[in-house]
């Protein structure tokens, strides 16, 4: 029954190209919808679980270590760089896709990923072009923007990811009634998850067009990891590896810090690198998914990957990614879930695949206004579309900020500064309530800044609070 549902929704439809696109989005759910109903208990069984053989996870430095060849100029031309650019901004209170949202000096991300690529391009007189992964929810806006970098030197294509139906929690039918994005029905869709990657770029056709011009692999991250850089150390080790031991996956991973237990981590799992994310993670084990002495490193999502090794296990069918079950509830109350899966969780299916370590500073996602906060201060310089920490700063660490819930939205956050404190020397600020900061302010150690309900503290311009705590009239 939910086959004549969809083949309802199907019929309403106009338009050949939209009719064809709707067509592969209902073959590409039906197929999950199958699988999801087939699937009994838990994706791994604990037991089987094994630490990653010891060369599988390589340290970055040992690798950087070997120094770059001469010829990086033609491993950059195999090299396509691809933005996961499916995302709203609803998190942090914004409408329109995540992208679009000012980071740093007015530059959004996007604007910061064009940066980047620009400047390789230039310097190495080099061609990577950049591609986005769209989303219906993102699709529009971001085409719109595009437009300002027609005369930048970087090439930019887009793609569009599968729409698929959300489905009831308890009938598993599809709750929405036509494909109308208007109104109502757009609660009634969904993006699938980053690992719809595989097959949507496999079938926008522009994956075999990259092949035809002689790419070779993708870089993939999260558009919101500021830190995602293409990196020429580990592309080098990608292109180098001897034929016979092609490399086709490589996963950057870095140190889990107590902050980060919830990240997917690499096990080996039926003699090959496998992806471990807490979804899959039966109740009794999940302490110890958490534990960073078990499990020491996380998936940072920078991931690098042959373009022919997707093109194979696409025509063959070969991927079945683990399907992450995301509970959602309608703004009418109606409970859905929608089916997803991870781009990450591919890793089992290639060949080669390898874990690279690497420091930290490659992993600068911008979840809250809490992580704008910190990559909008002096903790940081920008160059050429890439965020350095500043080498002001004493201790390698960043500080850790928890902004309250008057500052959740961006717009709010902004309002709240007139300018972005001083924040090389602090370890830890936490702010609830109403709450602005002058101009100038300086923050070091640990500073807490309460305002009761009813409440409002203003941090007068110029002020330099150290290891303080504010709190209504009260100063300690
Ligand atoms: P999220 O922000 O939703 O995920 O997407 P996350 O909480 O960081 O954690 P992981 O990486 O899923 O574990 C991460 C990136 O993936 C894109 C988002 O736009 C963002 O850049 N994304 C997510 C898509 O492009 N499509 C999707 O269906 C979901």
């Amino acid at each position: 029954s939910m086959h004549t549902e969809l083949e309802k929704l199907l019929d309403t439809t106009t338009g050949e190209a939209e009719r064809e696109v709707s067509r592969k989005d209902f073959e590409g759910f039906k197929n999950l919808f199958h699988r999801f109903l087939q699937v009994k208990g838990p994706s791994v069984e604990w037991i089987k679980i094994q630490r990653p053989p010891e060369d599988s996870i390589q340290p970055f430095d040992k690798i950087a270590a070997r120094g770059l060849p001469d010829n990086v100029a033609d491993s950059l031309n195999k090299l396509v760089v691809v933005k996961l650019n499916g995302g709203l901004g609803t998190s942090m209170g914004c409408k329109g896709p995540k992208s679009l949202i000012s980071v740093r000096n007015e530059n959004t991300f996007l604007d910061l990923t064009v940066q980047q690529i620009e400047h390789l391009n230039k310097t190495y007189n080099t061609d990577v072009p950049l591609v986005l992964m769209n989303s219906f929810n993102t699709d529009e806006d971001t085409k719109k923007i595009l437009q300002k970098y027609t005369h930048h030197r970087v090439k930019i294509h887009t793609f569009n990811q599968s729409r698929y139906p959300r489905i009831n929690k308890e009938s598993l039918l599809p709750v929405s009634t036509n494909l109308s994005m208007n109104g109502q029905n757009t609660e009634g869709w969904y993006p699938p998850g980053h690992g719809d990657i595989y097959a949507s770029f496999y079938n926008s056709g522009l994956l075999d067009q990259l092949i035809v011009q002689g790419k070779e692999y993708i870089f993939v991250s999260n558009i919101d990891n500021l830190g995602a850089t293409v990196d020429l150390h580990i592309l080098h080790h990608l292109v180098s590896q001897p034929n016979g031991k092609r490399c086709e996956f490589i996963m950057e991973v870095t140190d889990k810090t107590r902050a980060d237990v919830k990240g997917g981590t690499l096990i080996q799992y039926d003699g090959k690198l496998r992806l471990l994310e807490i979804a899959q993670v039966p109740k009794a084990h999940v302490d110890e998914f958490k534990s960073v002495s078990k499990f020491k490193i996380f998936n940072t999502n920078n991931l690098w990957i042959s373009l022919a090794a997707i093109k194979r296990l696409q025509e063959q069918k070969a991927m079945d990614l683990e399907i992450i079950v995301n509970p959602k509830t309608l703004d009418g109350g109606q409970n859905v879930v929608q089916l997803e899966t991870a781009v990450g969780a591919a890793i089992k299916c290639f060949d080669n695949a390898l874990g690279i370590n690497v420091p930290r500073s490659r992993f600068l996602p911008v979840k809250t206004t809490s992580d704008l906060l910190l990559v909008m201060s002096n903790l940081y310089s920008l160059e050429a579309g890439s965020l350095t920490m500043s080498p002001k700063r004493e201790f390698p660490t960043t500080p850790h900020v928890k902004l309250g819930s008057s500052f959740t939205k961006v717009q709010e956050y902004v309002n709240r500064f007139e300018s972005i404190p001083d924040m090389l020397e602090l370890d830890h600020l936490t702010v609830s309530g109403d709450v602005t900061f002058g101009k100038n302010v300086s923050l070091k150690g640990t500073v807490i800044i309460i305002a009761n309900h009813g409440d409002r503290i203003d941090i007068p311009a110029g002020s330099m609070l150290e290891n303080k705590i504010v709190s209504g009239n009260l100063r300690i």
